[in-house]
């Protein structure tokens, strides 16, 4: 039996892409490899998002090829959005490469591999468009061993930030049916799964121009509406929306649906209205500032974490001071910061006045700082209190005998006493101790 190793880069899509592929392959007889060193195929999941992750697929799989010196048999691939966009120039740059199959082309990698073991390897390039695709993501690989899962509900994005290759590469907007997503997440709880996250790149437009707007709902607040209706499952996360679509039915929506979890990851990237517009973003940093302060008003505790990008082209001083007072306004209990990262063929890529390295670097830095301090203030307030926290299993790495970690409905991250077979329950955990971004505490 041939054993696979799948590496992820990227976001959570790409783990959901990468189960999706593990499945794929389970099904056809291959199995799972534990480490690189055992496996007779390598892929590597990639992302484009920002030059580095490029950069680092790139060199891992330079380092892969060397293995072929010793192992002429063992086939590598690169898959997901860097093999989208660089297509064959990646069987050209790396010869040994056996494989590049784009994000819309992911179901036909067990007919490839199938295909190299039976009549040889040639190398393949398999990045073409394929309608339908998003409905072709839908098994997870051994979901029993889970208390969550990603549900990927669309593919693509229709938007056009200035800044952002992922368009390019996962293509248009196409959203799966109601129905196919539900029977996934009965599915899913059927195996022990408690948790769900729906995955899109733009989950506030799921089902736009397809679905039809019902009783003022749109498609995507039908659709928490019912998965919130499954029983046995316990909770509903979604990620990312735009604040373009996240409208008064979706903030009605928290408090009102008991699964739907008090957290929203809202991606804001700048403070400064001159860069929002410069980025294509289709809103003022007003309007995020009302649609956060209704939110608050309906759940006053509930937990906003954001995207931001420092070093867009043409941010001054003024406009980096305004995305920090905006952090400041918000308080966020976690901002992913990103510096930015020319992305060749977006309308950002063109603009004449980058901004120098050394400067995206000490905004980066400094924002950094800030950004941590508002996270320990957030987590610290959480000392002395209780906390439901939905057991996740033992941790992978640093394994501590005896520790469990879990999150709480806020997606904090909690360190507790216990054993192994609790996974998949609620427990109320007494928080004792607070660092930025983890939590911990003993059974209440
Ligand atoms: N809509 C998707 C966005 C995917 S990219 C989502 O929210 O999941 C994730 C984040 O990466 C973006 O929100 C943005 O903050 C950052 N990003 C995208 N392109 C970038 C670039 N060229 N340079 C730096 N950061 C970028
Ligand atoms: Fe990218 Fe903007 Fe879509 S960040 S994924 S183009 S909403």
């Amino acid at each position: 039996m041939k054993k696979v190793f799948i590496k992820t880069y990227g976001c959570q899509m790409n783990e959901r892409d990468s189960d999706a592929v593990a499945a794929m392959l389970l099904d056809r007889g291959y199995s799972l490899a534990k480490s690189e060193r055992d496996a007779d195929v390598i892929l590597l999941n990639t992302c484009s998002v920002r030059d580095l992750a490029e950069q680092k697929a790139i060199g891992k799989m330079g380092l892969l090829t060397r293995k072929k010196h010793r192992r002429s048999d063992l086939v590598l691939g690169f898959m997901g959005c860097m093999a989208q966009r660089l297509g064959p120039k990646l069987l050209d740059r790396l010869p040994k490469v056996d494989l590049v199959i784009g994000t819309q082309k992911l179901h036909r990698i067990p007919d490839h591999l199938d295909q190299f073991f039976n009549n040889g390897h040639h190398p393949i390039s398999d990045i073409a468009e394929e309608a339908g695709s998003q409905d072709t993501i839908r098994d997870h690989a051994a979901p029993a061993a889970r208390a969550t899962a990603f549900v990927s509900i669309m593919q693509g994005c229709d938007m056009q930030c200035s800044f952002c290759i992922v368009p390019t590469t996962r293509g248009a907007e196409r959203s799966r049916s109601i129905e196919d997503i539900l029977a996934e997440v009965r599915a899913l709880v059927t195996c022990g799964v408690k948790e769900v996250t729906l995955l899109g790149q733009i989950v506030t437009s799921y089902g736009r121009g397809v679905i039809p707007i019902r009783d003022g709902k749109s498609p995507f607040v039908q659709l928490l509406e019912a998965v919130n209706t499954v029983p046995g499952l316990e909770r509903i996360r979604f990620f990312s929306p735009h604040p373009q679509g996240f409208r008064d039915d979706l903030i009605e929506c928290f408090g009102r649906l008991e699964k739907l979890c008090e957290h929203v990851h809202l991606p804001v990237q700048s403070g400064s209205d001159r860069l929002l517009k410069a980025m294509c973003r289709t809103y003022t940093v007003d309007k995020y500032r009302r649609i956060v302060a209704k939110l608050r008003a309906r759940v006053p505790d509930i937990a906003l974490s954001t995207d931001i990008i420092v070093g867009f082209p043409g941010e001054t001083d003024a406009d980096f001071a305004a995305s920090v007072h905006l952090c400041e306004e918000m308080q966020y209990d976690n901002v992913f910061l990103f510096k930015y990262s020319n992305r060749s063929g977006t309308p950002a890529a063109a603009m004449l006045d980058q901004v120098p390295q050394e400067e995206i670097v000490r905004r980066h830095h400094q924002l950094w700082k800030l950004t941590e301090t508002h996270a320990a203030r957030c987590n610290a307030r959480l000392i002395g209190h209780p906390a439901q926290v939905l057991i996740e299993g033992e941790p992978e790495s640093k394994k501590v005998e005896g520790r469990l970690f879990g999150r709480t409905r806020c997606n904090r991250l909690v360190y507790f006493p216990g054993t192994g077979h609790q996974r998949g329950q609620l427990l109320d955990v007494h928080i004792s101790r607070a660092k930025s971004h983890t939590l911990y505490g003993e059974p209440a």
